[in-house]
Formats: C-alpha cells, sequence, structure tokens
C-alpha cells in the first residue's frame, strides 16, 4: 500500500443518531485547523458503491441473504478504498467518512449474527492494514434514535428491522469502544444538540492535538 499521509476518521451510529448534522460540523472543525478534507459515505462513495447501497436499501431485495448482504457492503468498500480513500490519503487529505467496517461488525456481525471473525478475514483481505485514526460513536437509545428517524422518510431495508436487531447493532458498537478504547470514541447523542458538538469538539480538539 502506498504511504499515507492524511488521517481516516470515522462516524457511526444507529438510526436517528445525527450523523449528518455532526458530520458537517466535524468536516469545519478539520478544515479550520487546516487540514483538506474529503467527505464520503458507506456503502456507497463511487458511482459502483452508491449503485451498490441502492441495491442493499431498497425492500425489492427483502430477505437477502446475510452472506450476500456482507459481501456486497465489503464490494462497495474495495472500490471505495482503491478509487477514493487511500489516493486522497495518500495524497495528505484527510478522509472524514460516514460509517466503514465498525458498521459491518455491528449490523452484518451484532445485527445479523454473523461471526466476526469471518468479517475479520474479509476487513483484512479488502484493507489491508488500513484502519480509521478515530472513529466516534454517536450512541443513544434505540427508542429515541428510531423516533427521530421514523419522522424523516419512508424506512429503508435497514430502517425496517426489528427493535431486537438495533438493540444488538447498539451492543456491539458498544463492545467495538470497549476494545478499542484509543481510537473509538462514544459520544451521547440523545443530549441537546449543542451539548453533543461540544462532546465531539473535545474529542476533535485532543485528536488534533496529537497530530501535531
Ligand atoms: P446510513 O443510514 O448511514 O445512510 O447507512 C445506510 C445503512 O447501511 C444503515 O442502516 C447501516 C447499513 N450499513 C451496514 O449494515 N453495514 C455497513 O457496513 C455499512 C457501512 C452500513
Amino acid at each position: 500500500m502506498n504511504e499515507i499521509k492524511g488521517k481516516f476518521i470515522t462516524v457511526e451510529g444507529g438510526e436517528g443518531a445525527g450523523k449528518s448534522t455532526n458530520l458537517d460540523m466535524i468536516k469545519q472543525v478539520l478544515e479550520r485547523a487546516g487540514h483538506p478534507v474529503l467527505y464520503t459515505r458507506e456503502p456507497g462513495g463511487t458511482p459502483l458503491g452508491e449503485a451498490v447501497r441502492d441495491l442493499l436499501l431498497v425492500h425489492k431485495h427483502d430477505g437477502m441473504a446475510d452472506e450476500t448482504e456482507l459481501l456486497l457492503m465489503f464490494g462497495a468498500r474495495a472500490e471505495h478504498l482503491n478509487r477514493k480513500i487511500v489516493p486522497a490519503l495518500t495524497a495528505g487529505t484527510w478522509v472524514l467518512c460516514d460509517r466503514f467496517t465498525d458498521a459491518t461488525y455491528a449490523y452484518q456481525g451484532g445485527g445479523r449474527g454473523i461471526d466476526p471473525k469471518r468479517i475479520q478475514v474479509l476487513e483484512q483481505w479488502v484493507q489491508q492494514e488500513l484502519r480509521p485514526d478515530l472513529t466516534l460513536i454517536l450512541d443513544l437509545p434505540i427508542e429515541v434514535g428510531l423516533a427521530r428517524a421514523e419522522k424523516r422518510s419512508t424506512p429503508d431495508r435497514f430502517e425496517s428491522e426489528a427493535h431486537h436487531f438495533f438493540q444488538k447493532v447498539r451492543e456491539a458498537y458498544l463492545d467495538i469502544a470497549k476494545n478499542s478504547p484509543k481510537r473509538v470514541k462514544v459520544i451521547d447523542a440523545s443530549l441537546p444538540l449543542a451539548q453533543v458538538q461540544s462532546q465531539i469538539k473535545t474529542v476533535i480538539d485532543d485528536f488534533l492535538a496529537v497530530c501535531i
């Protein structure tokens, strides 16, 4: 893999956690600190990835096999890494990504019950040594998140899952944070926006301080 010069930051969370608003704010904070930022998302981020995203989210494919879902996530990710993320990081651009492989551990691992060891094999194969430098998990109780998400639009294939699915997703995210405390920071996203953003600002400022 080429030499990586930029930093790779990912933002995760359950449904209705407020990722979009907070991603905009993080992008501004990083740019104000003088870093060029590529803002992207998963599944998606490339024309092929966005086409795969459509396949993954539409109800036409309700009942898709769990393995198919997992492989499509990594198919889109391979394209995203090769065409967008790695070239940007190599050029010294920072990459801010709305979800990445932690979402696979949470949704396909926790939610669907796929053995994390199988996810690990794909992670190593597709990403080699590349892992995010910093991950923020916007955490909030399932009921609060789903109530927020429901107000927005017709639920997609994931948003239509049952309550216990999201409970397992949340637990898997919190496990990831417990196991990687240096990289992964949990933000209490149930608080009012100003307080959520102040927690995020502290995490980003601490990260920037050690990057200098
Ligand atoms: P979004 O809600 O952030 O737009 O993401 C779309 C959905 O895709 C969301 O419900 C979570 C799901 N997802 C996975 O199940 N596995 C993954 O690896 C990623 C990146 C997303």
